[in-house]
């Protein structure tokens, strides 16, 4: 998948057209390419909730929209501190708000990328392993003025994609990776991730375990705690606990917990905090009885629809226009239909047949809500088709 960061600091969303509803929308705009609808009310509802609850300070994981108008709306929401996981990001971030932190909390980086990012760029917070990406990181940055987090792995839980088994070690590494961060005079810290949309609160309780038998066996002054992302978003498919059970597990798992006092607790949410403020909007192109065409497909916004256990789906309402150009709901009983992408490719195809109303026809809009979340994030420019089409919904 290619990321595009889009990083013209012009683009800013004060200039995006604005709308008093998503059917208005449509009826001005008639998208032709995948179209996104941006609810400020909800992008606040949603960092209000970490902002106000999580006991700690909540950072953005940029990864899971990076585009302007979504990390403006993050940022406007009141969120100043941002895990970026590239190059490319911190300098999104940094070059669009002069007093956001940035926060380097991927695992493994390119090479040189932690000796720009912390000499140019002044990033304190970097992540490992592995003893490889800690001599990487060591000979690039130093360690003094550094806050090094080992990341642990985490039991299979209820996440529904889980990060384990490619990141994260076990306690007894940690607690040996715990100590050569000390020997390198940097701050020694712990983050893992349980894996993303989550659906079990108890899941972070038992990664905060798994760090707490790692900081014991190191028997070294743990500075902080990242507990990572993973809090789900509410699609219809998933059981979803509201986010308070996730934030009370944490802070009473944080009981047992050696952390240093003044030490800080941290997370890092993409999907919970940018998934809610997103419509998207799609256009069928092509209707060949039970197979829907539309604009949008794997290489475009549906990739995490088409990831091997993925079991969400997204809120969706189908439109058409009548001859004087209003919208109208199309109100068919449900049926199933196979969903193609437009691009020539024969897996952009969505892998499960979708539920959609029986009358739906070439030229309708399919509507989906919450759709913020690694939709944008990993549209690619396959076939020359690339939506960038962005309006505030007041
Ligand atoms: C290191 C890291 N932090 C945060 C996130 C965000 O996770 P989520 O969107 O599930 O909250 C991810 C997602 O892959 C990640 O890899």
């Amino acid at each position: 998948m290619t990321l595009r960061l889009v990083t013209d600091k012009t683009a800013a969303s004060p200039t995006l057209p604005r709308f008093p509803s998503v059917v208005a929308l449509i009826e001005q705009i008639r998208p032709v390419l995948p179209f996104y609808a941006l609810h400020p009310a909800r992008f606040r509802a949603a960092a209000d909730r970490f902002l106000n609850e999580f006991p700690g300070t909540p950072m953005y994981a940029v990864k899971a929209n990076p585009s302007l108008p979504v990390v403006d709306q993050i940022y406007e929401a009141g969120i100043r501190h941002f895990d970026t996981a590239s190059l490319a990001e911190i300098e999104l971030i940094q070059g669009r708000f002069s007093d956001a932190t940035c926060h380097f909390m991927a695992p493994v980086r390119l090479p040189g990328a932690a000796a720009k990012a912390a000499q140019e760029y002044g990033i304190k917070d970097f992540v490992v392993d592995s003893d490889q990406e800690l001599d990487k990181l060591l000979r690039e940055a130093g360690g003094k003025g550094l806050r090094i987090f080992v990341r642990i792995a985490t039991p299979l839980g209820g996440a529904i994609l889980e990060l384990s088994s490619k990141f994260g070690t076990k306690p007894d590494h940690g607690a040996k990776l715990l100590r050569r961060v000390v020997e390198a005079g940097a701050t020694p810290a712990l983050t893992f991730h349980v894996g993303s949309q989550c659906l079990s609160p108890f899941t972070y309780a038992q990664a905060v375990e798994m760090a707490r038998r790692a900081a014991v066996a190191a028997d070294v002054q743990i500075a902080a705690l990242d507990v990572g992302g993973g809090f789900p978003s509410n699609y219809p498919g998933n059981d979803v606990p509201p986010h308070h059970w996730y934030f009370d597990t944490i802070r009473e798992s944080l009981s047992t917990f050696p952390l240093m006092p003044g030490g800080e607790l941290l997370c890092e949410p993409g999907r919970a905090l940018c998934a809610e403020g997103s419509t998207l909007i799609t256009r069928v192109i092509l209707n060949k009885g039970e197979a829907l065409f539309l604009n949008d497909g794997s290489y475009g916004n549906m990739d995490e629809l088409c990831q091997p256990g993925w079991t969400a789906e997204y809120v969706r309402k189908v439109y058409w226009l009548d001859a004087n150009g209003r919208a109208h709901e199309r109100t068919g009983a449900p049926r199933p239909f196979r969903i193609y992408g437009p691009t020539c490719d024969t897996v952009d195809v969505l892998p499960k047949p979708m539920m959609l109303p029986g009358d739906i026809q070439f030229d309708d809009f399919i509507v989906f809500e919450n759709a913020g979340a690694y939709t944008a994030a990993c549209r690619t420019q396959f076939n020359g088709l690339f939506s960038d089409d962005w309006a505030i919904i007041e």
